[in-house]
């Protein structure tokens, strides 16, 4: 029998400790991969046009449009760049990250694609060339990226990242657990970036200029805490930043509905992560059997999904 010639390419999910949205304008942020959720592109050899099955988590998102946009963009970038044309293959997509919930799935399907690509044809892919080819993807599907999805979903090492700057790698070396709920709902980060542009061109331009401001100071202050190893003051810092993101009004009401939970629950903190209007929200909680109640608290609220991560401190916590 013939062998038929395929490539595959990977890429996981990413969860944004501090700074999204500020992170848009300049200022700091903290993230990590989360390959919890990852995402498989396949690309194989056949006879006639593209053909491209995505079995999305429970085949809900290839129905989206946001997200074939996402794809159709992701693809075309990638066979522009290594000027092939897209008949004679097959594509198939298989991701366990949710669509649309600050996860990071845009970014990841378009890293995953490319590196598919670039292999199934041989071609070489430096990891500065897959980062301009997924923030070209990513432009189109979310506007006006500020290329932290992008270095996340493609990367292993937790970043304290600025636009436009080197990538700090960054351990998150603190003796706590994050908990991660998922609202079940999609947010749409390209409108939400969209909102907050919209709100520093208005009359009250300066006061939602000093929320993203105070966020990207908030953000340093984490980056200490997580050094100085104080979950507590994490936790603080977290909940101030999810007041920042509420005011910037990119919450939604389930999102608070489980960062009260995760409080009620004796979390250190919580706040949305990603674009918000929907998706996901995480919580700090300083041992695993903390952790475990926090959780129970978010599937009590209504969370349709939720994973406890481990982070890196081997000391007590203060
Ligand atoms: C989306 O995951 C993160 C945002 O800060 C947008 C971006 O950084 O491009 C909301």
């Amino acid at each position: 029998m013939m062998k038929i010639k395929c490539a595959t390419g990977k890429a996981h999910g990413k969860i944004i400790l501090m700074g999204e949205h500020a992170v848009v304008y300049g200022e700091p942020s903290i993230a990590l991969p989360f390959p919890a959720v990852d995402m498989v592109a396949t690309i194989c050899e056949k006879e006639g046009p593209l053909t491209v099955d995505c079995s999305y988590y429970n085949g809900i998102a290839s129905e989206m449009p946001e997200v074939l946009e996402s794809l159709r963009t992701a693809i075309l970038t990638a066979l522009d760049a290594l000027q092939k044309k897209s008949d004679n293959l097959s594509i198939t997509i298989e991701s366990s990250i949710p669509a649309e919930r600050g996860m990071g799935s845009s970014a990841a399907v378009s890293v995953a694609l490319t590196r598919a690509l670039f292999r199934y044809f041989d071609a070489e892919l430096t990891d500065e060339r897959l980062l301009t080819l997924v923030n070209i993807a990513e432009k189109i599907a979310h506007g006006n990226p500020s290329g932290l999805d992008a270095a996340m979903t493609s990367g292993d090492d937790p970043l304290y990242f600025i636009k436009g700057k080197p990538f700090e790698k960054f351990p998150l070396n603190i003796s706590a657990c994050m908990i991660v709920g998922d609202t079940g709902i999609t947010g749409q980060t390209r409108e939400a970036v969209a909102s907050i542009a919209q709100k520093l061109k208005g009359e009250q331009k300066d006061l939602y200029l000093n929320a993203i401001k105070t966020l990207g100071r908030l953000t340093g202050q984490a980056k200490c805490a997580i050094e100085e190893n104080n979950p507590a003051l994490l936790g603080k810092l977290m909940n101030e930043a999810h007041a920042e993101l509420t005011f910037l009004d990119v919450s939604s009401k389930k999102l608070d509905q489980l960062v009260t939970a995760a409080r009620s629950a004796n979390a250190l903190g919580a706040k949305l992560t990603g674009g918000g209007r929907g998706g996901c929200m995480i919580a700090l909680a300083a041992t695993q059997a903390e952790a475990k109640k926090v959780e129970q608290a978010l599937q009590q609220a209504g969370a349709v999904r939720t994973w406890i991560y481990q982070m890196g401190g081997k000391k007590d916590a203060k």
